[in-house]
């Protein structure tokens, strides 16, 4: 194992020891290859570079509590860079192409796999990319994917701790049929402008619809969630609501959709639908989610603009911790994976 200290990681960069490779060119992909360097000979007008011709993934891979490392949902991951490929006019990753990619990558990067109960995990970046040469407007047919793994610690800095959120009504992160649904590069790019500022006050964004500036689309890099409970001390699972906004212009997170199956699990009432921002001072827990954050507990909305402050308590809510924990224990092999999530490397 490399000589890390593991337990201060945070979501930065460490350079492994392979990337992995593949290329398309006339329709098709050759095998994935692990190489050691980490530059590209692309060329000055490729239509990554000029068009933006581009969509990437997370997903990361784990040490259980048994020693075995289990890479989580890549399939999914693989099925939603399709769709992003697809967005973006580029020739899909074939599904098992992508996973072999996967497994080589973690092969060759063994040792960077944190130790378990450092809270670091071993996180891909598969990449996909246009490199056709190309200055007439249009998409390439040339492409290039990539596997970059790092290991990487919280996307937030501690462990399981809460982060403040501003509403941001002044940049718009995806149009309502838009490239929101895609993961794509340039999603984030445009979205700098707000998230640097809210960065520079120590926290993060939140992002509302694009055409009403009304509706909770999503934070910066992760989905919304919202719990809604009632307030009497003495309740059924039933009548606790895990919301989580429905938008044309937001991210499908495979983490929410965990999380809403580990939430109908324990009889909680599951609901995916337009959610107005006041709706808010209705909740009594909040929440980022995604591969990157988990989950990261939300205390304060700060909506400036407005004037109103919605507050979700300094500590992590019960209902939130709880599906952390359960994630998490799948994550990390002390619970059983009864939707089959996991894939337990072997060499
Ligand atoms: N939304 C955005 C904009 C993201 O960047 C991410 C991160 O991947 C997510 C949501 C969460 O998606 P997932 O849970 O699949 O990582
Ligand atoms: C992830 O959660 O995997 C992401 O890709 C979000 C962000 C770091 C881009």
């Amino acid at each position: 194992m490399k000589n890390i200290d593991w337990s201060t990681l945070g979501f930065h960069y460490t350079e492994p020891d392979y990337i992995v490779r593949s290329a398309c060119h006339d329709g098709k992909w050759e095998e994935p290859y692990a190489t050691q360097d980490k530059y590209l000979h692309l060329h000055v007008s490729a239509t990554c570079l000029q068009y933006g011709q581009e969509a990437f993934e997370g997903l990361k891979a784990f040490r259980g509590v048994d020693g075995k490392i289990r890479i989580f949902r890549w399939r999914d991951n693989a099925k939603r860079m399709a769709k992003s490929a697809e967005g973006l006019f580029m020739k899909a990753v074939p599904e098992e192409l992508f996973g072999r990619a996967i497994r080589l990558a973690l092969k060759k990067n063994i040792d960077f796999v944190p130790p378990y109960g450092t809270g670091a995990t071993l996180y891909f970046r598969p990449l996909l990319i246009g490199t056709t040469p190309r200055l007439g407007v249009g998409p390439g047919h040339d492409f290039e994917f990539i596997i970059i793994p790092s290991p990487i610690g919280p996307y937030y800095p501690g462990k399981f701790h809460c982060t403040t959120f501003i509403v941001n009504r002044y940049v718009d992160r995806a149009a309502p049929y838009g490239t929101g649904q895609f993961k794509v590069g340039g999603n984030y790019a445009s979205s700098f402008r707000a998230t640097e500022a809210a960065h520079a006050m120590g926290m993060d964004c939140i992002f509302l619809d694009a055409r009403y500036h009304t509706y909770i689309d999503e934070c910066s890099a992760a989905n919304f969630i919202g719990i809604k409970k009632p307030s009497a001390i003495s309740h059924q699972n039933s009548e606790i609501e895990y919301l989580t906004p429905r938008s044309s212009a937001i991210l499908p997170s495979i983490t929410n959709d965990s999380l809403m199956t580990l939430a109908r699990e324990r009889g909680y009432k599951v609901t995916r639908r337009r959610i107005r921002l006041e709706e808010l001072a209705q909740m009594s827990e909040a929440a980022a989610c995604g591969t990157a954050c988990v989950i990261s507990p939300i205390d304060q909305v700060i909506d400036s603009e407005r004037n109103k402050i919605y507050s979700f308590g300094a500590e992590p809510g019960p209902v939130l911790t709880e599906l952390y924990r359960a994630l998490q224990d799948i994550q990390y092999g002390r619970a059983e994976d009864k939707h089959g999530w996991c894939e337990v490397f072997s060499i």
